[in-house]
């Protein structure tokens, strides 16, 4: 019988059984798939879990914020807040490619992760506690996530998600997955019986990558500002309109490589294109485009190009899952 009490029982006592006494760390980036994982781990194992945060600024506007007043506040969990923008800025600088955008990011992930590992044991030996060392790492890797990865059996790679085809090979962890058979209503499910707030766990997905894969060209910082200023207004006229139920996510992308001609009071532009992608979907492997109002569209459309500098057009992306994924990398 699936429910969601029965995971929960089943999951800790096996979380329990591969972690033994070892401290655990987690990455949490605020989304529904690591805090459901988090509290599960939290659930079996306690204050062995430290969660960690790594801004990798690649995030949206205001992410950080809400994963402490959220998240922490309902948990209680420990959590360590890393400030990595740069690094990941620096590791980017050059690539375009966006399978190679993808494993810098899964590799400089697993780098923040096992900085965090050691600056966690440092201090337990300062306080003269114990000095287990962190053996363990947490991911909210889902089925999904899995069968496009290529770890799937008989499946081919369509893109490597950060926490599966993305690790480095050297990984120093062993890596605790407790959500890698669940989809995602089901994860939603597991969380509400776990306590996890309803804001968190009712969240639109949004990818580990962040928006490094929704600039489609190299990642710049001057770039991530434009990107997050046309999400930031996408995201408001959306939930004012109180469409936030109907669409499963609406990616915004940045095509960043590409520009066209426009005109602005009595001067040329010359700048780029923005993409909103608004998806339907039950669980991602399939998507359909989904029906916006119009005048949702045009607020949106009128806001971005007047609000956001350096975008001069905005178009609607069209096309359903297959043939194109949700995320445009
Ligand atoms: P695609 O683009 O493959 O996306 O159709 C399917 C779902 O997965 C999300 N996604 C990711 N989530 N790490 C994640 O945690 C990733 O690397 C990743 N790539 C895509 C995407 O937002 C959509 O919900």
């Amino acid at each position: 019988d699936w429910t969601p009490g029965n995971v929960i029982a089943e999951q800790v006592a096996l979380i329990r059984e591969q972690v033994g006494d070892a401290r655990v760390i987690c990455g949490l980036s605020g989304g529904v798939d690591s805090s459901v994982a988090a509290a599960l781990v939290q659930q079996a194992v306690g204050d062995q879990l430290t969660c960690v945060f790594v801004d990798h600024g690649l995030l949206r506007a205001g992410e950080v914020e809400q994963v402490e007043r959220d998240f922490v506040a309902a948990t209680g969990v420990k959590l360590v807040v890393m400030d990595e923008k740069q690094r990941f800025l620096a590791a980017l600088a050059g690539h375009s490619d966006p399978e190679t955008k993808r494993k810098i990011i899964g590799r400089e992930f697993i780098r923040a992760f096992e900085q965090a590992a050691r600056d966690i044991v440092g201090e337990s030996r300062e306080h003269d506690s114990d000095d287990t060392e962190v053996k363990f790492l947490v991911q909210g890797t889902l089925y999904p996530d899995v069968v496009e990865s290529g770890g799937g059996e008989g499946t081919a790679n369509i893109k490597s998600h950060h926490n599966v085809g993305g690790l480095p090979d050297d990984l120093q962890f062993s890596l605790v997955e407790p959500l890698r058979a669940l989809f995602k209503d089901e994860v939603r499910a597991v969380g509400r019986e776990l306590g996890v707030p309803e804001v968190i766990v009712a969240r639109q997905p949004f990818p580990g990558p962040g928006l490094g894969i929704r600039i489609v060209g190299e990642v710049t910082a001057e770039r991530l500002e434009i990107l997050r200023a046309a999400d930031a207004i996408a995201r408001e006229e959306l939930t004012k309109a109180g469409l936030d139920d109907e669409i499963w996510q609406c990616p915004v992308v940045l095509l960043a490589d590409v520009r066209s001609v426009g005109v602005q009071g009595d001067g040329r532009t010359y700048g780029h294109p923005i993409v909103l992608r608004p998806v339907s979907s039950e669980d991602a492997m399939t998507a359909d485009w989904t029906r916006l109002p119009y005048d949702v569209l045009a607020t949106i459309s009128t806001r971005i190009t007047n609000e956001v500098k350096d975008v001069n057009r905005v178009v609607l992306d069209v096309t359903s899952k297959p043939p194109g994924t949700i995320e445009w990398e």
